[in-house]
């Protein structure tokens, strides 16, 4: 497939390791359907897309992209495409399907199976596999237990992950405990555009701490089964900017900041909560649930930062007049995911804009890496989610000519070189996402992959990203 010469590979001045690996990232409930099947119970995901009004057009994953069926064939694209290592999320109630707050139950053999017969093959094709524990689809069981908010759910967590490196750890050797667990907080029980849809600022506080717990728990019980296991965490980190440097808004910016990436950051790297955020929050959460001891748990080495990026995050201090801005991108709600910021706003960025209406920005992608060498050095450093929706369109020869992707791809790859070349140890940028997918709140309306979904029959194309991406990949490695 020919190109425009402005997108090509080559157009780049890549300046990366030889070490540098390149790969794609999905997750379980986004891609899997077979939600019934191999005595796989429901998670929240299950609960909140078939609630009525949750999910744009009522889609749910039943049924996704059917990978759970159609793996083979997927593994046979991602070798094609010349991907080296593949993100995909393990889905907890394949695992331990009859969970509770009190015992984790037995193993389901048929979950083990899967995800065993999934590194075979991309062992097979020459793909190493890292795998996400946790992806969102937190066992409903659990959630009915009082979910992340509650201390028993890490507990749990963490007896999961040491079956899921026992079992599969031989042939698994990269583990990602959590993706994004200030979505899972902020999103699940703050604004309520995920599942499980609670809006308790109070609880939102109580389920960051029990999921840094659940990392620190989980990467403790991964080693005792592994030692030489890779143990990461992923990140969503914000490039927070103020709107103006008035104090007023840098200190906006600086809670914001505080609020999305230093109280995941700092108890895991450093063994602390931030105080700014502690005291900025005191109204809401007395933070009672942190118990002595648990910063210690918390803080294990980290082999990996994963760190997902979309888009820049620009703040300012709301001043009470007129109606409150939170163009912050994350889905429709009355209620704000952010505890203690009625005093803050998030202005709507200029564009260019993706179709989830996410400003494009990619200097934020080499500015979050740089920020993170800067700040914790030695600490290894991946990209493990960056990609974006566009509204893609099929030609009459069938092919989809997404060159918006393209130009996306190749500015945020740029970023990541520029971010290598000024010193940050990056090892590898997984493109989000393999697949078009069950884009969560908004269904299947938008798609974010390089290789196309048709839902009516299932068929897959690559779009002219994925020719791109598998050229990259080849001109990089000559
Ligand atoms: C990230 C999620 C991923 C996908 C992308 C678009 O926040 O980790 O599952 O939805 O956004």
């Amino acid at each position: 497939m020919s190109i425009q010469t402005t997108t090509a590979p080559d157009a780049l001045r890549l300046d990366l390791p030889t070490s540098f690996v390149w790969g794609a990232a999905t997750a379980a409930y986004q891609i899997e359907g077979a939600a019934d099947a191999g005595g796989r119970t429901p998670s929240i995901w299950d609960t909140y897309s078939h609630t009525p009004g949750k999910v744009q057009n009522g889609d749910t994953g039943d049924v996704a992209d059917d990978h759970y069926h159609r793996f083979r064939e997927d593994v046979a694209t991602m070798k094609e495409l010349g991907l080296q290592t593949y993100r995909f999320s393990i889905a907890w109630p394949r695992i331990t399907s009859q969970v509770t707050a009190d015992s984790l139950g037995p193993v389901n053999e048929e979950g083990i199976d899967f995800y065993s017969r999934l590194i075979d093959e991309l062992l097979a094709a020459g793909i190493a596999p890292a795998a996400t524990l946790y992806h969102w689809d937190l066992p409903q069981a659990l959630e009915d237990a009082g979910g992340w908010p509650a201390r028993a759910t890490a507990e749990r967590f963490a007896e999961y992950a040491g079956v899921v490196a026992a079992r599969l750890g031989d042939r698994l050797g990269t583990f990602i405990t959590l993706n994004e667990p200030w979505c899972s907080a902020y999103l699940g029980y703050g604004s309520g555009v995920h599942a499980p849809g609670r809006t308790n600022h109070a609880d939102v506080l109580a389920a960051v701490h029990h999921l840094n717990l659940a990392h620190g728990l989980a990467t403790t019980a991964i080693r005792a089964e592994r030692p030489d296991a890779t143990v990461g965490l992923t990140l969503n980190l914000a490039w927070v900017n103020p709107a103006t440097d008035a104090p007023a808004d840098v200190a906006a910016a600086q809670r914001i900041d505080g609020l999305q990436n230093r109280v995941f950051l700092d108890p895991v790297l450093t063994g602390s909560y931030p105080q700014d955020i502690v005291e900025a929050t005191a109204s809401v959460s007395d933070w009672s649930f942190v118990k002595d001891g648990d910063l210690e748990l918390i803080r294990q080495p980290l082999d990996v930062l994963g760190v997902n990026y979309y888009s820049p995050t620009v703040v300012r201090a709301y001043d009470g007049v007129g109606e409150r801005e939170e163009a912050d991108g994350h889905g429709a709600s009355t209620a704000s995911p952010w505890p203690a910021c009625a005093d803050i706003e998030f202005p709507q960025l200029p564009g260019p804009y993706t179709e989830m209406g996410w400003s494009i920005d990619a200097r934020g992608l080499t500015e979050l890496l740089v920020r993170m060498h800067r700040e914790h050095p030695g600490l290894q450093l991946m990209v493990t989610e960056n990609g974006a929706a566009f509204p893609d369109r099929v030609e009459t020869d069938g092919s989809i000519q997404d060159l918006d992707r393209i130009e996306y791809l190749r500015d945020h790859v740029q970023a990541v070189s520029d971010a290598v070349a000024a010193g940050a140890p990056v090892r590898g940028y997984y493109v989000w996402s393999l697949l078009d997918n069950f884009e969560w709140g908004y269904g299947y309306s938008k798609r974010f992959g390089i290789v196309h979904v048709d839902y009516e029959t299932q068929e897959r194309t690559k779009k002219a990203s994925a020719h791109w991406y598998a050229d990259l990949i080849t001109a990089q490695q000559a």
